[in-house]
């Protein structure tokens, strides 16, 4: 796929802001006019939850096209923007494609088929760095990694980094990390400064300038199935996305 921009969103820990990351970018990108295909990859599936409400339950999941070659279950959100579900399976997907030969390219395989039919698709990582996440390295022309502030928040970013240096030096050659993002930043605390701080000292410009605040808006859309720039488009969290993604587009220029 020529003109297809492939981000995987991914992160070795949970609650990092990575479907947050996800749901708002495509929300944007779709409401700017381009198509936007969000892929949930994550047996959690709050990315599905957001858009499609939690009791959507459908036949044709993910998990489906990833373990027997099903076509891609692709549902209509809303104008430009589509999203393949995630279901519970997924967590069982690790185990069903162990022993299958190149597993790792299953993914990339299925989004071929889609022919440069979308702008954008946005890969919500499970938050383990297992085959499914590896699937979507394969698959993917850039990985955007988000950080929240905590006291282990750069625990395990070279073991990422590793990874994706790993896949891009074999099975996908036009893999590259886009960016490191810092999400729940605290404004007030001093924790989320020194670890601002150390993350633009050991990694430099892998760094976006534009950090993600922490903001009680962020929490309270998905619980209403929403996307933070379908709730309330002028609060902190979609302002802070919105200048996020100018950078992901200037990066992947
Ligand atoms: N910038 C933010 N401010 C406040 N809450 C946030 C922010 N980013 C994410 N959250 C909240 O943190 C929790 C975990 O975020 P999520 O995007 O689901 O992380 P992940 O997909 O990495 O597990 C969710 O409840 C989400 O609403
Ligand atoms: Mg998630």
């Amino acid at each position: 796929m020529v003109n297809t921009k492939i981000i995987a969103i991914a992160s070795h820990k949970g609650g990092v802001g990575k479907t947050t990351t996800a749901a708002t970018l495509g929300s944007l990108l779709s409401s700017q006019g381009k198509k936007t295909l969000l892929v949930d990859l994550d047996a959690q599936r709050n990315l599905t939850s957001t858009f499609m409400g939690t009791k959507f339950n459908p036949e044709m999941t993910l998990y489906e096209s990833m373990s027997r070659k099903a076509p891609l279950a692709i549902y209509e959100v809303r104008d430009n923007l589509d999203i393949v579900p995630s279901s519970l399976d997924m967590g069982a997907l690790d185990t069903v494609i162990a022993s299958r030969i190149q597993r790792e390219t299953i993914l990339r395989d299925i989004l071929r088929s889609l022919n440069d039919e979308y702008d954008w698709i946005l890969l919500d990582c499970p938050s383990q760095m297992g085959i499914i996440t590896v699937n979507a390295f394969t698959a993917a022309n850039s990985i955007i990694v988000p950080v929240s502030c905590d006291a282990y928040a750069a625990e395990g970013l070279l073991q990422l980094i590793k990874m994706a240096e790993i896949v891009s030096s074999g099975l996908n050659p036009s893999l590259d990390i886009d960016g490191i993002i810092i999400t729940r930043f605290h404004t007030r605390r001093s924790l989320d400064r020194m670890v601002e701080q150390d993350l633009r000292e050991h990694y430099g410009d892998l760094v976006f300038p534009t950090k993600i605040r922490e903001n009680a808006t962020i929490v309270h859309a998905p619980i209403m199935s929403l996307d933070i720039i379908s709730y309330d488009p002028k609060c902190n969290g979609a302002k802070d996305y919105a200048a996020l993604l100018k950078e992901i587009e200037e990066r992947l220029r």
